[in-house]
């Protein structure tokens, strides 16, 4: 019961948005408790088995005692991160290298090194939805672009670009392959970033989760590998997808410049340690990561040609062959992303069946953008995806909230 006396939440836990991807979640326990199947291509989680190095990692740790890590990282996860690095190419000091919790902690460190409260970022839309809640929690501003869906979600000219940029930008974040459209940028929009950074004196941060997982155009890359800016350039890497370890919680910050990883480091002390079992877990896998990554790149461009060749098939919807990761996004024949994807879980069941889909809208900061577009992430096998395309074509047809698009 409130008083007249109550405390309240900061502005910034009021202001905080829920993540786009579970706020349908009671809705499909609801369905799932009706023995409704539901096909999952809502959340990134991928359902392939993590590397048998990995989980043997994990299984023979016999020590009784389970110690911090050093806060910058365990010497051999860091030794490893750079021999990982080395592989693509890039030859980095271990100074330059710090092991996080997931990229997750990479991209708030990365923030928080770069910018001051009212400082602001410029990201492209649709993007990675959980960079809006570290913007809140940095209480850094996020300045959005709009990419089009006709364009494939490729970057827009760069006058573009620089028309968003004001005294308080200090940084373009941006994520190649891209989450959640799928996205691979091409060495010339890399250095069309790259020039932008050095003629406004701006920061990079560039989320390279999923590096691995390209399909068209070069593999291996990084933003880092552009020597004009790679002083400027903070890469936010991650375990989690590559390895489909998510639970590792293991990722890395790495940057060439000293003043953002002294401020790094500091942050990573008041933090103390990221998990010490899964850093050591994961150093085989580093130091040798094609085996899986590999045939993982394989299984998900054959899931892109299933799902793809069935999405343009349908009337009314509008799609560009995504070049990476392992996401679609499209503009669908519909009123209402979140909407639609409600009505799939609530309403909609083929032979008791039905898919769960994440409303595109949630991947934008600017209201009214996305509204029509939804994600599908291919985290299941084809049978399975093949089935969901089927449902979703069904769904289409009956849907009361369909439009002409
Ligand atoms: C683009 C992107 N960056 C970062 C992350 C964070 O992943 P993690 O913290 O598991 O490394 C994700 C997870 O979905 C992502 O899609």
């Amino acid at each position: 019961m409130l008083t007249g006396n109550e405390v309240r939440a900061s502005s910034r836990a009021q202001h905080a948005l829920p993540s786009p991807i579970r706020k349908l979640t009671p809705l499909a326990d609801r369905a799932r408790d009706e023995g409704v199947h539901i096909y999952h291509l809502n959340i990134g989680q991928p359902d392939l088995l993590a590397p048998e190095a990995l989980m043997a990692g994990i299984r023979d740790y016999r020590s009784g005692l389970l110690p911090y890590a050093p806060s910058a990282g365990l010497d051999d996860t860091v030794a490893a991160w750079q021999a990982y690095y080395e592989q693509i190419g890039l030859d980095l000091d271990r100074s330059e290298l710090l092991v996080t919790l997931g990229g997750s902690e990479a991209v708030l460190f990365a923030l928080m090194a770069i910018a001051d409260p009212g400082d602001e970022v410029i990201v492209f839309e649709p993007t990675y939805a959980n960079y809006f809640g570290f913007a809140v929690m940095s209480s850094v501003g996020i300045a959005p672009i709009a990419l089009r869906s006709e364009d494939g979600y490729h970057l827009p000219a760069p006058e573009e670009i620089e028309s968003r940029i004001t005294p308080r930008t200090r940084a373009i974040l941006f994520c190649t392959p891209g989450n959640p459209t799928g996205t691979v940028y091409t060495p010339s929009e890399l250095e069309m970033l790259s020039d932008i950074a050095e003629r406004h004196s701006l920061f990079l941060i560039s989320d390279e989760t999923y590096r691995e997982i390209v399909f068209e155009g070069p593999r291996d890359t990084s933003m880092l590998k552009l020597a004009r800016t790679a002083g400027r350039t903070i890469v936010v890497d991650s375990v989690s997808k590559r390895f489909g370890a998510t639970g590792a919680r293991i990722g890395c910050l790495a940057s060439r410049h000293p003043g953002v990883m002294e401020g790094v480091l500091r942050f990573a002390q008041a933090r103390l340690s990221a998990p010490t079992v899964e850093q050591r877990a994961v150093i085989p896998l580093l130091h040798d990561p094609r085996p899986y990554t590999d045939p993982l790149a394989e299984i998900y461009r054959s899931r892109r040609d299933v799902v793809y060749a069935h999405l343009r098939d349908i009337e009314g919807v509008q799609v560009r062959r995504p070049e990476g990761a392992f996401y679609i996004f499209a503009v669908l024949p519909i009123d209402d992303g979140e909407r639609f994807a409600s009505w799939l879980l609530t309403d909609f069941r083929l032979d008791g069946e039905t898919l769960m889909i994440s409303p595109g809208d949630g991947f934008y900061l600017t209201p009214g953008r996305g509204t029509q577009e939804v994600r599908f992430a291919y985290v299941l096998e084809e049978p399975a995806l093949e089935r969901a395309m089927t449902i979703l074509r069904e769904a289409l047809r009956v849907y009361p909230g369909r439009t002409g698009a």
